[in-house]
């Protein structure tokens, strides 16, 4: 298979902004945990100089093939990995560094993932109903779909989706496939589609697509998992970069960064007295970044894009 362009594969979101924040030595050791389309590397690599080092890391090995190639072109760039957050500790051991001066995570899904029907995220257009980030590990879509029960199922929707007509769907969903398996995109989408009607159609089908495709990927485990994981690869006076696109994502970056710059007080067994644990993070940015209307003009992907930075003390 070729690989398309990179402007093809993923317009990276916030490219400048992820660099004016994270890059604070010119000659560091730098890991974008998201390579994706490699984007975001590349962006950081021209900013470098030649002595930086810098490593990738996705669970998808399309992306990793791609990246791996679009940035042969940077000599900073020493490897791009296949690997998944919850084994991040792990897999770093493969390269030259063992702690950065930047650590990226730019959630989610990238276009390229989005806009190949076979992969099966899209209600938009029919493929095989998979939604795995990586085709060679778990089960897919399917399986979930034709085996959760209906109560899971709703939970799923519900609690991955925060769509509001969740046990509806649910219900529907296991009507359907009393008649046969529910095997593809089309399938899933016309469910959806006999249960909501008028304007909000095309919302809760972006809802009950995302919530299947987080359920299939554990994508908020992987994420609680990541953020202590990151940090604690980062040096004294490294910063960690975090890009979500939807609110389940952004709820545990913000208050993992709000726990970790402001500790909570500890009562020690039988102390009246509370310790108050130093801060380990430094806030970068009090609010979000987000992007500006002329980039989400030029990339609609970019529009619920939210950056916050945390710096290790
Ligand atoms: C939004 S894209 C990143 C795009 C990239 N920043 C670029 O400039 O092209 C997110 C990428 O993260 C990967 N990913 C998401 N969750 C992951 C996880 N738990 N472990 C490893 N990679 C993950 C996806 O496979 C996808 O390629």
């Amino acid at each position: 298979m070729t690989s398309p362009a990179s402007d093809e594969y993923h317009v990276p979101v916030l490219a400048a902004e992820v660099v004016g924040h994270i890059v604070t030595n010119t000659a560091g050791a730098y890991l974008d945990l998201t390579a994706g389309g490699g984007g975001h590397l590349a962006a950081m690599a021209r900013a470098l100089g030649p002595e930086a080092r810098l490593y990738g890391v996705d669970r998808d090995p399309e992306a990793v093939a791609h990246a791996s190639q679009l940035l042969r072109a940077f000599a900073q760039v020493r490897s791009v990995i296949r690997a998944e957050f919850s084994t991040i500790t792990t897999a770093v051991t493969a390269f030259e560094d063992d702690r950065f001066d930047g650590i990226l995570l730019d959630l989610g899904v990238s276009s390229r993932q989005i806009n190949d029907a076979a992969r099966g995220f899209a209600f938009g257009q029919d493929g095989p109903l998979d939604m795995r980030m990586d085709p060679q590990r778990g089960t897919g879509a399917t399986e979930l779909i034709n085996s959760a029960t209906e109560k899971e199922l709703t939970e799923i929707i519900r609690d991955f989706g925060e769509e509001r007509q969740a046990a509806r769907l649910a219900r529907a969903i296991v009507r359907e496939r009393q008649k046969g398996m529910i095997r593809t995109t089309a399938q899933l989408r016309a469910i959806v589609d006999q249960v909501i009607s008028g304007p909000h159609r095309i919302k809760s089908l972006a809802r009950v697509f995302q919530a299947f495709r987080i359920a299939v990927n554990h994508e908020l485990d992987e994420l609680r998992s990541v953020l202590p994981a990151a940090f604690s690869l980062l040096k004294t006076g490294g910063r960690l970069a975090v890009i979500s696109y939807h609110s389940l994502e952004d709820r545990p970056v913000k208050r993992f960064f709000q726990s970790e710059a402001r500790p909570q007080e500890i009562y020690g067994p039988g102390q009246l007295v509370p310790i108050y644990p130093p801060a380990r993070l430094k806030l970068i940015t009090r609010k979000p970044i987000t992007p500006s209307a002329v980039e989400i003009d030029s990339n609609p992907r970019a529009r619920s894009a939210k950056l916050r930075v945390a710096e290790k003390i």
